[in-house]
């Protein structure tokens, strides 16, 4: 991660600039928090009893409010590599619990996260929704540099469709932008492939606004996924937005902080050189300590609202626009119960405004800077 350290979310614009535009988030979420949510939408799960949730739109797509991020299930990023015959049930145990949308990537691996998914949603795969990202070179086997020549995006998806047991991805993300290929020349190729019906949906991860636009000038895109947290708040700056008046869905990821606002760290916690926790600008010592008080501002907000501080932190996030569906990661099948009880969570403006004048006091450590949510990462 290029992540530049910093000790506020306001560095390169002022304070009251910044303080401005979140206050227009927030105004604009009176007018439009029932806008972009579905009604109660009632299925019959793998075991046969009804469950309840509440869907949201990715553009025209429709998913569960919240889904599930299979990244480091098999690949094992933020834990060990779990085995296929434990990691099976979490997946189905999702679907049973009215989860519908489900991320992967081939990268994720690479391809074994898709090859689990595909196996665990076979059984269901016209109620679901997959998506996974191409965007790197992967034909040695290991991920070697960026990748979206045409070529590369059609060789890419057919080994999708093979992995994810499917004829189609209902929502196929451009990973990391490639700087040798204008975003056009993607957008073309996923026209293309859409147009076969390969892929039914565009997405994009990790981008600019003015990428966005551009992209769904030539495309249609249901969907922008990148970090977005109580920590990390930079797309706060155009990103989601844009998204807004395009009418993108917008899809966070790293919501809970990688277990950090689920509560699963203490000001203690350390990680060996070789985790992937350590190459996070939030996980070293100092930013640990100096984020304790955002988590102490989720566990007062969860002893308010009956709930668990990785619900407020889902909740949160949802509550700024209703085009937000996150997308928290878990290797628990409790955990994933747990974070979908998120969607019964309400906060009142008021709250709402509170909350973030609370969270605006903390200075936070290893953000990003405001000025790099306006390039492609
Ligand atoms: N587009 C991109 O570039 C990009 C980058 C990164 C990730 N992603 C996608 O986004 C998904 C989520 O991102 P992420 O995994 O990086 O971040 P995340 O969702 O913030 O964090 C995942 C971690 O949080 C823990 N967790 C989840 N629910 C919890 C709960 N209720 N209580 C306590 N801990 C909890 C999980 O541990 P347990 O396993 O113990 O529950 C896991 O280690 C990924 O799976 C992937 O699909 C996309």
């Amino acid at each position: 991660m290029k992540n530049k350290k910093n000790h506020s979310n306001n560095n390169g614009i002022s304070r009251r600039e910044f303080a401005s535009r979140s206050a227009l988030g927030l105004a604009g979420l009176t007018v439009s928090s029932t806008l972009g949510v579905v009604a109660q939408n009632t299925k019959t799960n793998m075991s046969g009893t009804s469950t309840n949730t509440t869907n949201r739109m990715l553009g025209d797509l429709e998913v569960s409010g919240i889904g599930l991020g299979c990244m480091s299930m098999k690949s094992g990023s933020y834990n060990p590599p779990r085995d296929k015959s434990e990691m099976i049930p979490v997946i189905r145990g999702a679907v049973d619990l009215g989860v519908t949308f489900f991320d992967t990537a081939e990268v994720y691996g690479p391809f074994t996260d898709e090859e689990l998914v595909g196996e665990a949603l076979q059984p269901v795969r016209d109620q679901v929704v997959i998506a996974s990202k191409f965007g790197f070179n992967l034909t040695s086997g290991s991920r070697s540099g960026r990748n979206s020549k045409p070529a590369n995006i059609k060789t890419a998806v057919e080994g999708m469709l093979k992995r994810l047991r499917t004829d189609r991805i209902d929502l196929l993300y451009l990973h990391r932008v490639d700087p040798e290929v204008p975003v056009e020349d993607v957008a073309g190729t996923v026209k293309e492939l859409i147009k076969e019906g390969k892929a039914l949906h565009f997405g994009l991860s990790e981008v600019a606004p003015d990428t966005i636009r551009r992209a769904h000038a030539e495309q249609k895109v249901a969907a922008v996924q990148s970090e977005y947290s109580m920590i990390e708040r930079v797309l706060e700056n155009q990103v989601i937005d844009t998204c807004g008046e395009l009418g993108i869905g917008f899809v966070p990821w790293g919501v809970v902080n990688r277990g950090f606002l689920g509560d699963k760290f203490n000001e203690y916690s350390r990680f060996s050189d070789d985790s992937r926790f350590s190459s996070v600008p939030y996980f070293t010592p100092e930013a640990i300590k100096a984020h304790m008080p955002v988590l102490t501002l989720v566990r007062e907000w969860a002893r308010k609202k009956d709930a668990t501080p990785a619900q407020i932190a889902l909740a949160w996030v949802m509550e700024q626009k209703p085009y937000i569906v996150p997308i928290p990661g878990t290797t628990k099948l409790h955990h994933m119960k747990e974070n979908m009880g998120a969607l019964n969570i309400q906060f009142t403006v008021q709250e709402l405004q509170e909350f973030r004048t609370e969270l605006e006091k903390i200075p936070l450590i290893g953000v990003r800077a405001p000025e790099t949510a306006l390039t492609d990462r």
